[in-house]
């Protein structure tokens, strides 16, 4: 193994990502951790760990994010409004939070010299759909490569786009501060990281709208339909979070492999439309949650417009070509869809079924 690095600062080490992440940390290296978040329901249990010093602070408390920033050796930046509901309903937030506010780490780092491991998105690939005409991309053919895919994004309306705009934006201050400065840097790209902890429920822990894993259990667990947005025809590659936390363990344990490159981080192999997707979570959570078995689960199509409101547009496919992350770093995802989907329902359900217990079919 290359030099590893000793002391981390996480921003954003309270989110889903972070808070595998942190776990993983601790569990498996001797390594020191200063961690920033708003929220630290999902890190309780490491919050008495000597080698674990959180700060529940915003990342815009400018000071003290640069004094943690001075004390490590790299700084891994996930802090982000990451759930598609607010790009179109909240969208000057989003791009504060995705590009304004990770400027200034991003310039923190460059000016002290600090290593950083930067999440960004696979929706940087943008608007896939390959119906249109003159589209630089075909989407039923074509898998996402670092290098040479373009980025395409939709209309200004469109403010679905405004996540990926900036989170592109963003990739693009990066790339010049390593060209210009010499910043030494690695970005990551997810594909639908899936696992315990994702998100919230609504109405429970959190409110609004989450990522479809969490609406869908919200759905099950209320035995309520799954909404299928238009249908639920489009495609999408899921990851379970311990292959994912084990590239992000691959990148900061061999800076020297990784640095100053872009991985896509997702699984080829767990393609799926949403719409088949419900059919398995339904199936799924038949075998897991035996006494709620007979109920008549079932999905049913709104339009996006119903859904998100106005300014929705999405990926119609996304499939990462890996072989970057898998001869760079080593890294190889294993986990099946079903494992992933498994592992990730089986905490749903202790954590939340004492709010819902099963009904009757009516
Ligand atoms: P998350 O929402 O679970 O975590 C983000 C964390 O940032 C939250 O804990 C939140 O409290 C914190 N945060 C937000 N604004 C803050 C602020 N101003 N000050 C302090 N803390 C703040 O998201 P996640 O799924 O863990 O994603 C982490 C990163 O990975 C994000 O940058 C996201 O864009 C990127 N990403 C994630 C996925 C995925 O599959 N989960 C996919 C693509 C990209
Ligand atoms: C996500 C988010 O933008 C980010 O978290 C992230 O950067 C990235 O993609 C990723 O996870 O890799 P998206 O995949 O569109 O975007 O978000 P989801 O909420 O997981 O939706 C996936 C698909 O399910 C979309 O087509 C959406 O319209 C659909 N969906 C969502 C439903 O059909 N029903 C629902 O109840 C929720």
């Amino acid at each position: 193994m290359e030099t590893a690095p000793k002391t981390l600062c996480i921003l954003g080490c309270g989110g889903f990502i972070g808070s595998h992440l942190v776990e993983r940390i601790l569990n498996d290296t001797n390594w020191c951790i200063y961690g920033v978040d708003r929220n630290p329901s999902k890190i309780s249990p490491h919050l008495s760990n000597p080698r674990f010093a959180y700060a529940n602070i915003d990342i815009d408390s400018a000071d003290a994010v640069e004094g943690y920033i001075r004390k490590s050796d790299t700084v891994v930046s996930l802090v982000a409004l990451c759930n598609p509901s607010l790009y179109n309903t909240i969208p000057l937030e989003v791009i504060r939070s995705n590009f304004t506010r990770p400027l200034a780490i991003v310039e923190k780092c460059a000016k002290l010299g600090k290593r950083l491991v930067h999440f960004s998105t696979c929706e940087v690939y943008g608007t896939t759909v390959s119906h249109k005409a003159g589209m630089p991309f075909n989407s039923n053919t074509d898998i996402f490569r670092e290098e040479t895919t373009p980025l395409v994004l939709g209309p200004v309306r469109a403010q679905r786009w405004t996540y990926a705009c900036a989170k592109q934006l963003l990739e693009r201050a990066i790339y010049a501060h390593g060209v210009e400065h010499g910043l030494d840097y690695t970005i990551v790209r997810p594909f639908n990281f899936i696992g315990p902890r994702m998100d919230f429920l609504p109405g429970i822990d959190g409110d609004g709208v989450p990522r479809v894993l969490a609406c869908f259990m919200d759905a099950l667990l209320s035995q309520k339909p799954l909404k299928l947005v238009d249908g639920g025809r489009n495609r999408r590659t899921f990851t379970d979070i311990a292959d994912a936390v084990g590239a992000v363990m691959a990148i900061l344990e061999q800076p020297q492999k990784s640095t100053g490159r872009i991985f896509n981080i997702g699984n080829p192999s767990n393609e799926t439309t949403i719409a088949e997707l419900a059919k398995t979570m339904i199936a799924l959570y038949r075998n897991l949650r035996p006494e709620c078995a007979d109920f008549p689960y079932c999905a049913q199509t709104v339009t996006s417009t119903e859904f998100y409101g106005a300014g929705y547009e999405d990926s119609d496919r996304r499939v990462p070509d890996i072989s970057a992350a898998r001869t760079q770093l080593g890294w190889n995802p294993t986990a099946s869809l079903a494992d992933a989907l498994t592992s990730a329902m089986t905490f749903f359900i202790k954590e939340y079924s004492s709010a819902h217990a099963c009904r009757e079919a009516v």
